[in-house]
């Protein structure tokens, strides 16, 4: 379990997060969702110590993660692991050596024992037939699932995706949401999913958290979004483009 608790972040002048507290819980796909600048990157970003929040606390699995130092934050990158938005492969390398990058680097295990391990990975989210190629032969939908097994490379018990299916054609996106639930109903791995994809949010959430002018609009379940009467919910469920939801 994950716990914000009381979140306050400014950029200056600009307050994004005014006091958000959500509780992730173990197992669940939970996504955060809201518009364009609503904090949702940020929001994400304190949990593996990218960003610092100026008041509020975090509990990770019950431990207070709020005072972390910088490399208090390395232990927490292979418990949480995160995809962004832009995955970064090392062109010059296959698919399987980038996997296996990671495996290499923390496990301390023989290049031999890091690719078999790689290539299990690969498996998971069925690129294992494409472990030899580089990340320029395929396109953003394959490579974006190749960043979903590196970042699954330690065993995390967290993923944040960050946008994951920005960008992607409709059927690659709707690949990469079924991926997110196969891999959350088979791992047990928990998914914190930063989203605006109507699709992806109704077809794999388990629950949804809004993010409306720094704070919580709504904590609920898809049906409680289908249900909910409040304007601004209406608005983004129905992606209208006019209505109350300031610009
Ligand atoms: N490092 C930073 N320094 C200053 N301002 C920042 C920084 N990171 C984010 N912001 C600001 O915080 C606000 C929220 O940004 P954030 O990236 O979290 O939005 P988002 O909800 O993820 O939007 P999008 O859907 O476009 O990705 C924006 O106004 C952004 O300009
Ligand atoms: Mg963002």
């Amino acid at each position: 379990m994950i716990e914000f608790i009381d979140i306050h972040k400014a950029f200056g002048a600009n307050k994004v997060l005014d006091g958000v507290s959500i509780t992730v819980q173990t197992g669940q796909i939970l996504f955060i969702i809201g518009k364009s600048g609503a904090g949702k990157s940020v929001l994400v970003k304190h949990l593996v110590g990218l960003i610092r929040q100026d008041a509020g606390r975090i509990l990770f699995e019950g431990t207070d993660i709020t005072n972390y130092r910088e490399k208090d934050f390395y232990e927490m990158r292979k418990r949480c692991a995160m995809v962004f938005q832009h995955s970064t492969l090392f062109d010059s390398m296959t698919l399987i050596e980038n996997v296996a990058l990671p495996i290499r680097k923390h496990r301390g295990v023989s290049r031999a024992e890091a690719l078999e391990q790689a290539h299990a990975k690969l498996a998971l989210v069925h690129m294992d037939h494409l472990a030899d190629r580089a990340p320029g032969e395929i396109g953003d939908g394959l490579r974006k699932r190749v960043a979903i097994a590196r970042a699954l490379t330690l065993d995390p018990e967290y993923v944040v995706f960050d946008e994951p299916t920005t960008g992607l054609d409709p059927v690659s996106a709707v690949r990469v949401d079924r991926l997110i639930r196969e891999m959350s109903d088979r791992t047990g791995v928990t998914s914190i999913v930063v989203s605006h994809d109507l699709r992806s949010i109704f077809g794999i959430a388990d629950r949804i958290v809004m993010l409306y002018q720094g704070k919580v609009l709504l904590d609920g379940s898809p049906s409680e979004y289908r249900r909910c009467e409040n304007p601004v919910v209406r608005q983004f469920v129905n992606g209208l483009p006019e209505g109350p939801m300031e610009l």
